[in-house]
């Protein structure tokens, strides 16, 4: 494999650093052929009618982003729809409680992702009076837009040629290339982004980016890739090689880490359940969810580990029910609920900002910890199952 003196600059100096920091990576290859497959491929073999394709505007593209960052297009989907009903304007969703959209999130996970949405909305209708930046480096300025949304949301709904990498087009080039060890390092990032960089095309950036995202995530998919059907496959260095299953390379596993809570069941003379609101940071920020137990101390008089409620236990004779795993993405949290019994409305949750009772039927709009919603719709439909 030698240099050919007929590739741009730009692709020569891909090839260097590559060179340099790997062992030699062919990429002989030029960025016309390689845009043009991709985009030949899209016409005929892209997604067209995803919901964020109509009307592409910067909002609805970036409200797409944010939600596809950690979730799959399936589950979006949906999400997206009620979040676009509900907030058809960035000005609408910047004058949203925070509550409201932490409503509409609830399942989605990764929260920290509609407190920045509803942050970003916020300097958008204020500071830039309603209108997004047009350039990627202000756009990455705001808060939860990294260098690749920011990519996105220019290249989708501006026309701005800027590159992305996301997990989709990470696994279409590192296969390409036959890039080795994990995406994620910086050494293999900064040569990824090099070479999503050049092999931009220079019209149909818009196109071109979905076209990309789409290849990755319906044809060169992580297991089972559907080589056959790609349009890079004869010049793809993993495919000629046959490390299609090793590339791209994962982290070193580690084992997670298990943690236990118990959380507590309370219901008051309407059967509502008595709900906490968890502080900002940390998991489960600002959501709701069922008060934890405390460790039961020795002279306590109460239900068990029940001394810190706002309401007085009536007759607790507590019972435990199945346990719940929730998998976090550094933990497991082992949840053990425990029902305690009834207990009589108070001033102290009336009054109060950090407690409410919530309704079985799921009436109140308000964010919920999502193997607390679970546990809340079982206790719904009478579900639940006693443990032991
Ligand atoms: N993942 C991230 N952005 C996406 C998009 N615009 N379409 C499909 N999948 C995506």
């Amino acid at each position: 494999h030698g240099i050919c003196l007929k590739q741009p600059l730009y692709l020569l100096a891909s090839r260097l650093l590559i060179f340099e920091s790997t062992s030699f990576v062919s990429t002989s290859f030029m960025p016309t052929l390689f845009n043009n497959r991709v985009l030949k491929w899209f016409d005929q073999h892209g997604r067209h009618d995803l919901p964020w394709q109509i009307e592409p505007s910067p909002y609805r593209v970036w409200v797409s982003e944010i939600m596809l960052q950690q979730t799959q297009v399936n589950t979006v989907i949906p999400y997206y729809q009620r979040f676009m009903q509900r907030f058809p304007t960035v000005e609408a969703l910047a004058e949203a409680e925070t509550d409201q959209v932490l409503h509409l999130w609830t399942g989605l996970g990764y929260y920290a992702r509609a407190r920045n949405l509803h942050k970003t909305a916020q300097l958008i209708a204020n500071r830039y009076k309603g209108e997004f930046p047009h350039s990627v480096e202000q756009l990455k300025q705001l808060p939860g837009i990294g260098q690749s949304t920011a990519g996105a949301i220019a290249a989708l709904s501006m026309h701005i040629k800027a590159p992305i990498l996301d997990g989709n087009v990470k696994r279409v080039l590192t296969r390409f290339h036959a890039i080795e060890g994990w995406p994620e390092q910086s050494k293999v990032k900064s040569q990824l982004w090099i070479l999503a960089e050049a092999l931009l095309p220079k019209h149909d950036i818009a196109k071109y980016t979905q076209a990309m995202m789409d290849l990755g995530a319906t044809v060169c998919t992580r297991s089972k890739p559907l080589c056959s059907d790609c349009p890079l496959h004869r010049d793809c260095e993993a495919f000629k090689q046959d490390l299609i299953a090793s590339i791209p390379g994962k982290k070193a596993s580690k084992t997670l880490p298990v943690k236990s809570v118990t959380l507590l069941i309370l219901q008051n003379e309407a059967g509502e359940i008595l709900l906490e609101k968890r502080p900002p940071s940390g998991i489960w920020g600002s959501l709701w969810s069922l008060p934890e137990g405390l460790p039961a101390s020795s002279n306590e008089t109460e239900a068990p580990g029940s001394s810190h409620l706002p309401v007085r236990v009536k007759g607790a004779k507590p019972v435990e029910l199945d346990k719940i795993r929730h998998t976090f993405s550094h933990f497991h949290l082992d949840i053990t609920p425990m029902h305690l019994g009834f207990a009589s409305n108070s001033n102290a949750v009336m009054d109060s900002q950090s407690w409410l009772w919530y309704p079985l039927d799921h009436s109140l709009e308000v964010g919920l910890a999502a193997p607390v919603k679970k546990l809340l719709s079982q206790l719904a439909n009478g579900s639940v199952t006693k443990a032991g």
